[in-house]
């Protein structure tokens, strides 16, 4: 039982009329504590009852049950609640060290399917900053999502179709060189990107040239199809390598490619429904109605766009898993693109069009400078993630040379502090990345995190890793853990907002605060002194411990035990 659970069952034997639910949407938390831990308003009950708030107030108090309360009082019309600080310190602790993994877990989503297009990096260009958000900003609003009782299925909605790859192929096809792909697929596949967008400037024909390949490509031409192959693999090979150092999977790696054979069925039912324009040569949907331009579907040429193979996809996700909610996370520039998707959808008649929720994020810049892709300039996530490995190790041997496994703390750390970094800002904020800051151990910093439970660890570890079961009380005396133990019981209300905004940042912001207090605590608190309530101080610390890697682990960041 929550300490919110507590105030309503307190207040449930004097408004038996009233629903748990109705009671707990009234229940306030005061912003000054002088009137008590949480409050309760009796405003709503006057016109019911034809009586004075304050009356009301009056009479309810008589009924309620205070037990776990230090005290119950009303002030004028409200009722406030003041907790038993010992006796709801030691319910929380009980209620974290009888089941750890499962403290903060909910059953809000009762196993209901949501699809999360994550990640979704482009074939034949190195994975940049930007996938690396929507990769972890996606997999820990999965990660919460489980937590609170949904089935969350990670989507890789790999780029790897349309008229790029066309210009790609183009490219190999003038400048190629079998060997040199070979080499070092990825960069040089880039060059030749890079190469021909630049010359294109001044050679137009190279961009009819580009689309002339997509649409060999989109017909099945061998060659092309022969290319397209080999650039995948090549691609795919060097994604899971990244994928691997941050320890995430994909419950599907269908991509763009996978609906080529699966549009005409959008387009038939575009169709049937006498949605689409012609507009010089090609095929639109207009849009006006929701104040959008017009949804371009097909090309004059024949051939598919981004929205179609998006179109497809939604109704294919639909279909095979039955999702309550299909959520995006791709950059903010492509809001107007899922505007639209959505509005061809509510065009069509697809009224679960609205279980599709675009979450979109900022930015990402290095240190200050933008990045982008077209152009060549791109930072290397892989690059980011290595530096950042070796700045953690070169932390490690200061600060603790004898560590064991020293190489693989490293890795935890490193990076950890990548993905801190970029899940402690909320979402939308475009964020920048100095490589220096995001691996510090002080601030606000991912191994801030990690050492603040690996020092609760070290401390459990010198008490002998006592046994909490065996211990008669838990209750600590004094107000220097209160601030902690209020912090750990609202975990669960953290992650539920969390999960209900699509928001990790909340969960990455809690984390930072807990072992914040914790550090607070350590410095001022004995822990290890052989007193009457020394039981209880290694619960707290050990309750530290478990919320900090749990909250970690929503986030995807592993918890070493030592660093
Ligand atoms: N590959 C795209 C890009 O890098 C992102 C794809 C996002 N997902 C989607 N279903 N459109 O810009």
């Amino acid at each position: 039982m929550n300490e919110r659970e507590q105030v309503i069952k307190a207040l449930q034997p004097a408004l038996t009329d009233l629903s748990m639910n109705e009671i707990a949407d009234k229940i306030e938390r005061p912003k000054d504590s002088n009137n008590g831990d949480y409050a309760f308003p009796t405003f709503f009950l006057a016109k019911t009852l034809h009586k004075a708030p304050q009356i009301i107030a009056q009479e309810l108090l008589a009924k309620i049950d205070q037990t776990g309360f230090e005290k119950v009082v009303v002030a004028g019309p409200y009722i406030n609640f003041f907790l038993d600080k010992q006796v709801v310190g030691e319910n929380i602790l009980k209620t974290i060290l009888a089941d750890p993994e499962n403290y903060g877990s909910q059953d809000l989503g009762h196993l209901a399917n949501v699809a999360i297009d994550l990640s979704s990096p482009n074939i034949a260009k190195p994975m940049g900053m930007g996938h690396l958000r929507s990769t972890v900003i996606g997999n820990a609003i999965a990660n919460i999502l489980a937590k609170v009782g949904y089935n969350p299925i990670r989507i890789n909605h790999l780029g790897d179709w349309g008229t790029q790859f066309g210009k790609l192929m183009a490219a190999y096809e003038m400048w190629g060189n079998e060997e040199e792909v070979q080499q070092d697929p990825i960069n040089t596949l880039q060059k030749y990107y890079v190469k021909i967008n630049t010359e294109a400037d001044t050679h137009p024909e190279y961009n009819d040239l580009g689309r002339e390949w997509f649409k060999n490509l989109e017909n099945g031409d061998p060659e092309a199809y022969r290319l397209w192959k080999w650039f995948r693999a090549e691609s795919l090979k060097r994604f899971m390598k990244i994928y691997r150092l941050l320890d995430i999977d994909f419950d599907s790696y269908n991509g763009e490619a996978f609906y080529n054979d699966k549009m005409a069925e959008i387009d038939q039912l575009l169709q049937d429904k006498h949605l689409l324009q012609e507009s010089k040569g090609a095929q639109i949907v207009d849009l006006e109605k929701y104040n959008l331009n017009p949804a371009l579907i097909k090309k004059s040429d024949g051939s598919s766009l981004y929205i179609t193979r998006d179109l497809s996809a939604a109704l294919f996700r639909k279909r095979m898993y039955g999702f309550a909610q299909a959520l995006y996370v791709v950059g903010a520039e492509q809001r107007n693109h899922f505007d639209q998707l959505k509005a061809v959808f509510s065009e069509m008649g697809f009224t679960w069009s609205k279980q599709i929720h675009y979450i979109p994020f900022g930015l990402m810049s290095l240190n200050g400078k933008k990045m982008s892709t077209r152009k060549g300039n791109i930072v290397q996530l892989e690059d980011v993630l290595n530096d950042s490995i070796k700045l953690a190790r070169q932390q490690i041997a200061e600060k603790n040379p004898e560590l064991q496994n020293a190489d693989e703390v490293a890795r935890q750390v490193g990076v950890g502090a990548v993905i801190f970094h970029d899940l402690k800002n909320e979402r939308t904020n475009s964020i920048d990345f100095k490589l220096a800051d995001v691996v510090k151990f002080e601030g606000e910093t991912g191994p801030y995190v990690q050492y603040a439970h690996a020092r609760a660890e070290s401390i459990l570890r010198k008490a002998g890793t006592p046994d909490f079961a065996q211990a008669e009380s838990l209750a600590l005396s004094g107000d220097e853990a209160w601030g902690i133990l209020t912090r750990l019981g609202q975990y669960g209300e953290v992650i539920e907002r969390a999960a209900n905004e699509y928001d990790p940042s909340l969960v990455g912001k809690y984390a930072l605060a807990l072992a914040k207090d914790f550090n607070q605590y350590y410095a001022h608190t004995r822990i290890l002194v052989d007193d009457d309530e020394k039981m209880a101080r290694l619960a707290l610390v050990k309750a530290v411990s478990e919320v900090l890697k749990s909250s970690l682990a929503l986030l995807g960041v592993k918890a070493p035990d030592e660093m």
